[in-house]
């Protein structure tokens, strides 16, 4: 049987982990300011992240959500602690797409409406409701089409208001990644949030943070939506959540209520799930990672911005992207093959980069040296 041929990949086997390095089968070591696209949050292969998971799959594996939970208690009680959204409920499940697929559905039983609002270069993921919500009709399939949805451009306040004044009394939810990440590291506006949350309130729509990659401390809060100071009403993680376990949730206000039946899941926040998601808050909260997300965050881009060759440095914490202009096009390429360091990309020139929480200063300058020399080595042959 062959594999069913939808990734362009690099020839690249990786073998080994370890915090911020992978090795290939040939022991070659590679700096991953990439993190397999923003999963790897305490690092590869944490001692205590390995330990939970063996310590957990020699006890028990799997069981499903017909018995009692004790673990799923114990993560929503840590859990809660660390976003800072105690009162909130957890709903487990495996993937980003799924968690937000379940909130845009939640939404809507919760209120009876339809309509959904999304973002231009929004992406929330390819299951049916969540791919209709994302702004890419190239991986809409016709089946998932749908007149619910509207697109309103990112950061734009007037036009938020006007879709709302016409037709608020039937929009069921809003949508929004709090940074834009396969859009290209785009950061909404502390404004721009916080008409949301007025909007939402005034005509009683959900508002729903996707926070699958900016969430769970990578932009130096523990959600990005954080820095405006608004609370959501459903925040949607998964990638950083359990470090490369499958694992994802839903977080939802008191004020939406449960009701037996209404979502489910077959493997969602079973027992390794759980113990996987266990040892990244613990983690998270025991080494500080998201104090250290913004400290080296913030280094990083302040050192990223005196190049004057990068255009547009920006995002939060280690959510950071820049403009490649065409005369450097390659460097991602070189970055990767010549200095083996992995990095993000975004179409058309962006680079992205989502390193682990717990990146040190030694690393973010093993790629500032990385990017000085190519565009040294670039500037010169151009000069020739
Ligand atoms: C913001 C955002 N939402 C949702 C998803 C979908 O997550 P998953 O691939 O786990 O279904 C992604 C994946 O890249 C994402 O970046």
């Amino acid at each position: 049987m062959k594999l069913f041929d939808v990734y362009p990949v690099n020839n690249i086997v990786i073998d080994k982990a370890k915090g911020s390095y992978v090795w290939d089968d040939k022991g070659e070591q590679y700096l991953d300011l990439y993190g397999g696209h923003a999963v790897i949050s305490i690092g590869h292969t944490h001692p205590h992240y390995v330990e939970r998971l063996t310590n957990q799959l020699n006890k028990v594996g799997f069981y499903s959500n017909s018995v009692k939970m004790p673990l799923q208690e114990e993560l929503a009680e840590k859990l809660g602690k660390l976003s800072g959204k105690p009162d909130y409920q957890l709903f487990l499940i495996s993937s980003g797409a799924e968690a937000n697929e379940n909130a845009l559905k939640l939404a809507s039983f919760h209120n009876g409406r339809k309509k959904i609002i999304a973002f231009k270069k929004a992406f929330h993921g390819r299951t049916s409701l969540a791919v209709a919500t994302t702004d890419n009709p190239s991986i809409v399939a016709p089946v998932n089409q749908t007149s619910n949805v509207i697109f309103l451009p990112f950061n734009d306040v007037a036009a938020l208001e006007a879709c709302f004044a016409e037709q608020g009394n039937e929009i069921s939810s809003v949508i929004i990644e709090g940074i834009q990440g396969v859009g290209g590291i785009n950061v909404a506006s502390e404004s721009f949030l916080q008409a949301i949350r007025r909007l939402c309130d005034q005509y009683g729509a959900v508002y729903i943070a996707d926070s699958v990659q900016c969430g769970y401390g990578r932009s130096g809060k523990f959600f990005s939506h954080d820095w405006a100071g608004v609370n959501a009403d459903i925040y949607t993680m998964a990638k950083g959540m359990g470090n490369g376990f499958p694992v994802a949730g839903i977080i939802i206000a008191p004020h939406l209520q449960p009701k037996h039946g209404m979502l489910g899941t077959t493997f969602g926040g079973n027992h390794l799930a759980c113990a996987a998601a266990l040892a990244v808050v613990e983690t998270i909260e025991k080494e500080n990672l998201i104090q250290n997300a913004a400290e080296i965050g913030e280094y990083l881009m302040t050192e990223l911005k005196k190049i004057p060759q990068l255009q547009n440095v920006r995002g939060r914490g280690l959510m950071i992207g820049f403009d490649v202009p065409e005369q450097f096009k390659d460097l991602r390429k070189n970055l990767l093959w010549k200095h083996k360091i992995f990095t993000g990309e975004a179409k058309p020139n962006v680079i992205r980069l989502l390193p682990s929480l717990a990146l040190r200063k030694k690393d973010a300058d093993q790629l500032l040296e990385a990017i000085k020399e190519e565009i040294q080595v670039g500037a010169e042959s151009m000069a020739k």
